[in-house]
């Protein structure tokens, strides 16, 4: 059985205190169902590069959509490669909503992320107007389509579906509602050339240890990002013992 992904996202959460304590905590844990995933703030990925934990990988929540040059308060790809991370959530619904990333930054950092051997994971998903207009699909489409431009049919990504009306407020779809648009991002990747099966599909907004066991009903579910109930490593922890 491929193992269910937990990713992390610590968001501007963790100081270097309670970071040493968190990975104390999860170097302890091995579980061969479960791919753990920290993406912490920038300057606490080196704690995870020093710490060589066996059974946990490391990203970063961002990357510089440029080489490398005068962008102030960016932080490139090479650099994040070079402190092994091994993934990067990009286009999150933040970071499209309040820096007001585009399209056609997105897919230059989806593009940067994998020429470093980066697994991107490219976050979607729909507001709440968006959903209540029936105009997701289009949304969700577009947002894959455009995000994945420039990697022909490179399939080492990872795509997170996640609602913005999800993310942060207790809200979770209906199984169903996940279904559908997993099974819309499935037929998006084939139309334009990528081997959906090899591509993993995640879900985020909200999964906590009360909703994990009816979210894992989903067949086609490979994985959560998650939030806020992420940065506890107890919590991370009892979450992936659900995969156990
Ligand atoms: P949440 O955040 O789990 O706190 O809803 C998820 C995310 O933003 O990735």
């Amino acid at each position: 059985m491929p193992s269910t992904y937990f990713i992390a996202n610590w968001k501007q959460n963790h100081s270097i205190v309670s970071t040493k304590e968190y990975i104390n905590i999860i170097a302890q844990y091995n579980n061969p169902n479960a791919k753990i995933i920290i993406c912490p703030p920038y300057p606490l990925i080196s704690f995870f590069t020093n710490a060589k934990l066996a059974n946990t990988d490391y990203g970063s929540q961002n990357l510089s959509s440029e080489l490398s040059g005068a962008y102030t308060g960016e932080v490139s790809a090479e650099l994040l490669q070079n402190f092994g991370c091994k993934y990067a959530i990009i286009g999150h619904s933040e970071r499209r909503q309040l820096y007001h990333e585009t399209d056609e930054v997105i897919a230059k950092k989806v593009a940067l992320a994998i020429a470093h051997k980066i697994t991107p994971i490219l976050c979607v998903g729909e507001t709440i107007s968006e959903r209540e207009n029936n105009n997701f699909i289009n949304i969700i489409k577009h947002q894959i389509i455009s995000g994945l431009n420039n990697i022909g049919s490179q399939n080492n990504i990872i795509i997170a579906y996640e609602p913005v009306w999800a993310i942060g407020t207790g809200l979770v779809p209906e199984n169903e509602q996940i279904e559908d648009v997993f099974n819309l991002i499935k037929t998006t990747l084939t139309d334009i050339n990528i081997e959906h099966d090899k591509v993993k599909i995640l879900y985020g907004g909200s999964a906590n240890t009360k909703n994990l066991a009816n979210l894992l009903k989903i067949s086609s579910m490979h994985g959560f990002l998650i939030g806020s109930a992420s940065l506890d490593a107890e919590n991370l922890i009892e979450m992936a013992d659900f995969v156990k």
